[in-house]
């Protein structure tokens, strides 16, 4: 039997406003990604991107159609509470802008979800020591964010994702902000850190570069998957 896809949306259509304003984000987007495997969502500026990734995450409800993990669980149909929780335990978000909590520490950033988590102090230093050493940042765990670069920061961003041991990994264009050599290296970590933990990752880029080490490519167009690189 063939495992089902770790994470998966289906017919996804998201309609923001009503009436003149009413805007179809997505139209029917069909998507699987499995453990271990990242696919990176391409497209102009105004295809989806966002809304897509914002989907998949459960930061946002699709207008119909289905998010769904496992196979079985229906992301898209949990209470908010069980939104949240699934989000906490399963889900580690990227963000373009880094999102880190200015006056907080790279650890003490990186250690929040594991606070909202109430993992014990002790085990909590642990896990934090553990993966701040594993995305090179061992020696710049008391910095605050303005006192580390912009790759630097991301680094912290991409720890504080997978602190917890989330299974699903999103990142909306978690290279947007940092030059194309800062941008590789941030990419090779998301690449070899989905492979070590068997995450399913989804990532958003425009740079051709970061594409080409993705293992699936999605590409939107207007709101719906356009079909690339199939012959004739
Ligand atoms: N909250 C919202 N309210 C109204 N319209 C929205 C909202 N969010 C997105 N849209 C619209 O949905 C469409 C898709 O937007 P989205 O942000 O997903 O695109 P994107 O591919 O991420 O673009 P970019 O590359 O610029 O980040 C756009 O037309 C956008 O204006
Ligand atoms: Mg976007």
């Amino acid at each position: 039997m063939t495992q089902p896809p770790r994470l998966a949306g289906r017919d996804l259509r998201r309609t923001f406003g009503t009436g003149q304003a009413e805007v179809h984000a997505l139209v029917g987007v069909d998507i699987e990604v499995l453990g271990g495997q990242l696919t990176a969502v391409t497209g102009p500026s105004g295809s989806g991107k966002t809304t897509l990734l914002n989907l998949l995450g459960g930061l946002d409800r699709p207008t119909s159609g289905e998010v769904v993990l496992d196979g079985a669980e229906v992301l898209s149909a949990m209470t908010e509470s069980e939104v949240l929780a699934t989000r906490r335990s399963r889900i580690g978000y990227v963000f373009q802008t880094f999102g880190l909590i200015p006056v907080l520490s790279a650890a003490e950033n990186v250690e929040v979800p594991l606070r909202l988590a109430n993992v014990d102090p002790a085990e909590r230093t642990e896990r934090v020591a553990t993966i701040l050493e594993r995305v090179g940042l061992a020696q710049h765990a008391r910095q605050r964010p303005h006192e580390l670069s912009g790759g630097q920061q991301q680094r912290v961003g991409v720890a504080r994702a997978l602190v917890a041991e989330p299974d699903i990994l999103i990142a909306d264009e978690p290279t947007g902000q940092l030059d194309s050599d800062t941008a590789a290296t941030i990419m090779d970590l998301i690449v070899e850190l989905t492979h070590e933990r068997g995450l399913a990752s989804v990532i958003s880029t425009h740079d051709p570069l970061l594409i080409a080490r993705a293992d699936r490519t999605v590409h939107l167009i207007d709101g719906a998957v356009e079909v690339l690189g199939s012959a004739g």
